[in-house]
């Protein structure tokens, strides 16, 4: 199968690119800027401008669509090039466009989520034949999270928040499920294998770097905490994936991660 990767840089991408690629898949991925080597065709494209998708999208049977710009202009390049992406793929006839979402984007009110779930329904409203898999973080963005959280000093933070995050390289793994099984519309919820605490995930982050802060509660207002605090970045969906926040702190920083 002919797949072509957008977004083939990012966390996902540079896990889910030689995942496939030992898979069997033949792959084509996309970058911004023009890259070589990993064993796969890479071009350029920009979702901004809709620059190089027609040449991206020519000739491949699949579309694992990754790419995103949470940060910046993310109405313009998550939205409307989804649509772009899209439009182009169905010009093309591919035959099956895989995009890949976040558990909670209908509960937990972040902008960034409002336009993830405006991309859902972009893709669901395409003419191309598609499948979404919404997954919960991946555990270096957590651990993102709590560099921030900890740029002062303490680790600040709202305690009781609840996360579940997913490793990679088991998205990869479910990706490729997913490409082989075609068009399935929305799929089953795809999370870590366990639930943590913010004040867990933090006690075990500190523990693995052999650093020592005090955790200072805070709590998150309004709908946002409540839904934080409720599990709506989490899910009950089966199956989970394998690897666990501690596996990620020991491969990361050494050590016991906790365990
Ligand atoms: N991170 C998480 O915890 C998490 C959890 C669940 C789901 N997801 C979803 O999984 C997907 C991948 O996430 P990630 O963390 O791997 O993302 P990431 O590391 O932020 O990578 C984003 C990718 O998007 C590409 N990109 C950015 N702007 C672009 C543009 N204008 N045109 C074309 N490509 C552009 C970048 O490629 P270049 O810079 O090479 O152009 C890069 O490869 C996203 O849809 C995200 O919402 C992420």
């Amino acid at each position: 199968m002919r797949v072509l990767v957008t977004g083939a840089t990012g966390r996902l991408g540079r896990v889910v690119v030689p995942r496939l690629r030992d898979e069997g898949f033949t792959l084509r991925a996309t970058s911004r800027r023009p890259r070589t080597g990993d064993g796969v065709e890479w071009v350029s494209t920009d979702l901004a401008t809709g620059a190089g998708l027609a040449e991206a999208v020519a000739g491949v049977d699949a579309v694992l669509h990754l790419a995103s710009s949470p940060q910046r202009r993310t109405h313009e390049i998550d939205v409307l090039g989804t649509r772009r992406l899209t439009m182009a793929a169905g010009h093309a006839g591919v035959r099956h466009l895989v995009y890949v979402s976040i558990v909670g984007v209908d509960r937990v009110p972040i902008p960034y989520y409002r336009h993830k779930l405006a991309a859902e329904e972009v893709v669901a409203a395409g003419s191309v034949p598609w499948s979404v898999l919404r997954a919960t973080q991946f555990p270096e963005f957590l651990a993102d999270l709590l560099k921030g959280a900890s740029r002062l000093g303490p680790v600040i933070g709202d305690r009781a928040v609840l996360a579940q995050p997913v490793d990679p390289a088991d998205v990869a793994d479910r990706l490729a499920v997913l490409l082989l099984a075609g068009p399935s519309h929305r799929v089953e919820d795809f999370a870590g294998p366990e639930v943590l605490r913010f004040d867990e995930a933090a006690r075990t982050w500190l523990a693995a770097r052999r650093v020592r802060r005090p955790l200072l509660p805070v709590r998150i207002p309004g709908r946002l905490g409540r839904e934080l605090r409720g599990g709506g970045l989490t899910t009950t969906a089966t199956p989970t994936g394998t690897r666990t926040w501690a596996d990620y702190l020991v491969d990361t920083y050494g050590g016991t991660g906790g365990r």
